[in-house]
């Protein structure tokens, strides 16, 4: 890995203009948030990833202290106001208490998305696998964070269910088992990217932030635990076959055997974890706290869409014949 500070990104707009000022201890009126599509806005999106990266490993160059900054909470509170009245329009908000058992898997099956994976297998270059992984590196440097805040928050039983699930994604339930996280930068590596986190911030668009962002959201807000619990199911219930696709995709390509090792651990890590999440997270949660069935399956309705409109995005670049980052990447 290298270790030398990654720069800052880039502003895209007035909403990470403010951000970017106000992390480097500037003093600068605050704009209005005005947009009218904030999952796929480019400044708001990185406006909100930024916000959220002072939770996690922070940023270079930005005091810890950054993190309970007043006015960057209370602007990423109004950010994610839009979030929340543009996923509403989206999926709906959370209505309805079904069997998540079953709602669960008949909302997976039902999912009508594009499949990336596919596509990736049957016409994905080498190139574009590279944009894909560079796409996911937003979250995937940072895999299972996101969902370890529910860890306090929710009842005894779904409580042992996600931590038996972060054990896995964090390598510790084996000792010859790697944090998904780090096998996710082995496979930058080998595909000659940059693993610092935020390398490549500014190649990314909206659409691709957003796909982390909505972990971030649910995650740090207590009254959406039951969304991320969907959240991170849906995660879980629809890796096994997507993750075999991208490691055959690899083997096509000619990619080594430790470029595919992320995508085959997670082959055999998620025919469990699929599992674990439905029978030992997301049911138990519903039983011991009946009222958040409609927000587990809100979740679910979420990451399905977000994820569905990045797909969508990629896929129409790459129909295009051009590329689905921001600019193109010097690939180091
Ligand atoms: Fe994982
Ligand atoms: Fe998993």
């Amino acid at each position: 890995m290298t270790t030398s500070a990654v720069e800052l990104s880039l502003p895209r707009g007035p909403l990470s203009t403010f951000v970017l000022a106000r992390l480097h201890g500037a003093t600068v009126p605050r704009p209005s948030v005005v947009t009218s599509d904030a999952l796929g806005d480019d400044d708001l999106q990185l406006a909100l990833h930024l916000c959220y990266e002072l939770h996690y490993g922070g940023l270079p160059g930005v005091p810890d202290e950054t993190e309970w900054d007043i006015e960057l909470l209370s602007f990423r509170a109004e950010l994610e106001r839009c979030v929340e009245r543009d996923l509403f329009a989206l999926v709906g908000p959370p209505v309805g208490a079904d069997d998540v058992r079953s709602a669960l898997p008949a909302l997976v099956a039902d999912d009508d998305g594009p499949s990336l994976s596919r596509w990736m297998l049957e016409n994905g270059s080498i190139e574009q696998m590279t944009e894909f992984v560079l796409h996911r590196s937003a979250y995937q440097l940072k895999e299972a964070d996101p969902h370890s805040w529910a860890i306090p928050r929710l009842p005894r039983a779904a409580k042992a269910g996600l931590v038996e699930i972060q054990a896995g994604e964090y390598g510790v339930e084996r000792p010859e088992h790697v944090m998904h996280s780090e096998l996710f930068a082995a496979t930058m590596r080998e595909l000659g990217l940059d693993d610092r986190p935020n390398a490549y911030l500014d190649e990314l668009p909206g659409t691709t932030l957003a796909t982390g962002n909505l972990a971030s959201y649910f995650g740090l807000h207590r009254r959406w635990r039951g969304a991320l619990v969907g959240h991170l199911s849906v995660f879980e219930m629809t890796s096994v076959e997507p993750m075999g696709r991208y490691s055959a995709a690899l083997e096509r390509m000619g990619a080594s055997d430790a470029a595919r090792r992320f995508y085959d651990v997670h082959v055999m890590a998620d025919a469990v974890h699929e599992r674990v999440a439905v029978d030992a997270m997301a049911g138990p949660l519903a039983d011991e706290e009946p009222a958040l069935a409609a927000d587990i399956l809100f979740g679910a309705r979420a990451v399905l869409a977000v994820e569905g409109r990045f797909a969508e995005t990629l896929l129409a670049a790459w129909s295009a014949g051009a590329s689905s980052v921001r600019r193109e990447v010097l690939v180091i």
